[in-house]
């Protein structure tokens, strides 16, 4: 995939820009507080719908200005396909896939695929359970349909449940209801948790290797699905579902107790371990740096393993984090890559693996060379 170019009208601090790409490495670059990462914010809200740092869209619009369009070419299986995405304070989100009209935001999911990497990720590898978790959720929605299907259909159960626990203190009616209730959630949860363990497996592969190649097989990575039930390699989407059922059943009076909804993979974690140890607690920031850093190009080879594509790669700022042997680690990845990077100064390096790099200066939400 390969994203040809991207127009903003009156997003963040652009009011009106057509920045073309190069289908290999491309540098903004630019003082702090020009607009790199709005660059790649709206990149990143024309492949997953959503922005990495606001929930608000409102936020995203020029300052004084009634709403901003993200218009993006790219070409994908050797076609050409556009995403335009419309927001205004008094119409709200409007879409289009190559000029048809979508209903729906979760629409644009899995059309584009990108991958982040920022400082942020690091709360990936060092974070609470709940990033980890969504780091999970938008990896396969960008790679399975159905998967939010059945994750949208887990949520809204749970967020019924969650109302029904609490109402159930003063409506005992509850207590028929919730059993019927436990039933579709075992349904989707099983599904959901499925998935995710089958995703986990595979980005351990990766994630084995790579820190292999990163820490010079010295140090040795294992990733795990924590969820709801133990498993092991042949247990079925079916077993997902029982297992759920079963511990729902269990646990019911204990939730009606705690007014909660504590059973279900809304709960799960993926555990990242570095040489045995918990990365959360014992490794150092070079080492959570390095599991980040591996996990990205495992969520790298696992888009193209799964959609027969490579994806593009968004990396904000994240040289000036890594020392040279990561980067130039990192730098070798990136090969038949599309890849974005923000930068403070003009990287010292003018080719990647020979391929050369676009740089364009960044200046007060103008691209200015
Ligand atoms: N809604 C908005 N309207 C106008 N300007 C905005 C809006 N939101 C943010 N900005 C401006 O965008 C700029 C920040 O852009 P961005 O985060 O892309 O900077 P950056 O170049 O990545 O900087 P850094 O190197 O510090 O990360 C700031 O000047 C900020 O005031
Ligand atoms: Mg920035």
């Amino acid at each position: 995939m390969i994203i040809n170019s991207l127009e903003l009208y009156s997003f963040r601090n652009y009011e009106k820009e057509t920045i073309t790409f190069d289908n290999s490495v491309n540098l903004l670059y630019g003082q702090n507080a020009q607009g790199k990462t709005n660059v790649l914010e709206a990149l990143y809200i024309a492949a997953t719908g959503k922005s990495h740092r606001t929930n608000t869209f409102q936020d995203l619009v020029q300052y004084g200005k009634p709403g901003f369009e993200i218009h993006l070419t790219a070409e994908i299986d050797g076609r050409t396909n556009t995403i335009l995405l419309k927001y205004s304070r008094d119409r709200g989100r409007y879409i289009e896939i190559n000029g048809i009209k979508r209903d729906k935001m979760s629409e644009i999911l899995g059309t584009l695929n990108m991958i982040l990497f920022s400082p942020e990720t690091l709360e990936v590898v060092k974070g609470s359970p709940s990033i980890r978790r969504k780091f999970l959720d938008i990896l396969l929605c960008q790679t399975n349909r159905q998967y939010l299907y059945y994750l949208q259909k887990y949520n809204n159960l749970i967020k019924n449940k969650s109302v029904a626990l609490k109402k159930w203190k003063t409506d005992k009616r509850y207590e028929d209801v919730l059993p019927v209730w436990n039933e579709q959630i075992s349904v989707y949860g099983g599904k959901v948790a499925f998935l995710r363990v089958n995703c986990v497996e595979k980005l351990n592969e990766y994630m084995k290797k790579e820190i292999g190649y990163i820490a010079e097989n010295k140090e040795v990575s294992n990733i795990t699905y924590k969820t709801y039930c133990t498993f092991d390699k042949n247990c079925d989407e079916k077993y997902f579902e029982n297992e759920l059922k079963l511990k729902l059943a269990q646990g019911i009076n204990r939730e009606f107790e705690l007014s909660q909804c504590l059973i279900g993979p809304h709960r799960d974690d993926i555990e990242i371990l570095l040489n045995g140890r918990n990365s959360r607690h014992y490794c150092s920031q070079g080492q959570q740096r390095t599991l980040a850093l591996a996990l990205i190009i495992s969520e790298l080879l696992f888009i193209e393993e799964v959609k027969g594509e490579k994806p593009v790669l968004l990396l904000d700022d994240v040289m000036s984090e890594l020392d040279s042997k990561r980067r130039e680690y990192l730098l070798n990845s990136l090969y038949d890559v599309q890849t974005i990077i923000t930068a403070t100064d003009d990287l010292p390096f003018d080719n990647i693996k020979n391929k050369k790099v676009k740089k364009m200066q960044v200046v007060n939400g103008k691209i200015v060379c």
